[in-house]
């Protein structure tokens, strides 16, 4: 669609600034990663409670729930789980610009993606987190019973199976291996950087 007749507004009278300001608080998006069952919605959850106890205004946002409202017309597709991405990446800079601590956990499952949620968020406020677990590891776990049912062909493009994931190689990324520690170590891990980082500046 033609942008030609849009015109963004980028001087509003109030902005990411003052509602920092008014909250008390620096805001970042934390973009979890991983696969299905590796952790990222326990360790979210984990961090946004200490960060709300804290006094931190905080959102979560996450596969599930975004694929049952805003994005419920999409798939796993390569193409719908772009669109997913870009949209939840919109989403999580109108978040940022209001001050808010954002904790996205999205499977994310190419470097592509990653890359374009960081470019759109802002690669200065971005925090790349990779949930770390084996594809072996996570069909044990199988906490939704998707391994399971894809492992009979009742999932279609299901990542790590008929649909890739690409590890990090490096860069600037925090890996929470939940094969090697609890899912309580890894936020506490993970919030011992976030704390420093949502200090007001
Ligand atoms: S993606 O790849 O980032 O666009 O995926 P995401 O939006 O995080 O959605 C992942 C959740 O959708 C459920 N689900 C599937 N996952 C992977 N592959 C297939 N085919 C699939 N079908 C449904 C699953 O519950 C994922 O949730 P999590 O929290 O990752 O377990």
């Amino acid at each position: 669609m033609s942008q030609e007749n849009i015109h963004p507004v980028f001087d509003r009278l109030l902005g990411r600034d003052d509602k920092q300001r008014l909250l008390g608080q620096r805001s970042v998006v934390v973009w979890l990663y991983g696969l299905s069952g590796s952790g990222k919605s326990t360790i979210a959850n984990l961090v946004e409670r200490a960060l709300h106890e804290d006094g931190r205004m905080t959102q979560i946002l996450d596969g599930d729930n975004i694929r049952s409202g805003l994005n419920q017309n999409l798939g796993f597709s390569d193409e719908d789980r772009l669109e997913n991405i870009r949209r939840i990446s919109e989403v999580a800079k109108l978040l940022k610009e209001a001050g808010v601590v954002t904790l996205a956990s999205f499977i994310t499952p190419k470097k592509e993606l990653r890359e374009m949620a960081r470019s759109i968020v802002g690669a200065e406020d971005f925090i790349e987190v990779y949930v770390k677990a084996s594809f072996e590891e996570c069909a044990r776990r199988d906490v939704k019973g998707l391994y399971a049912k894809a492992a009979q062909g009742g999932v279609k493009q299901f990542t790590g199976k008929d649909s890739g994931f690409e590890e990090p190689e490096g860069g600037n990324v925090i890996i929470l291996d939940t094969e090697s520690e609890s899912a309580e170590d890894s936020a506490k891990r993970l919030l011992t950087i976030l704390r420093e980082r949502v200090q007001p500046t």
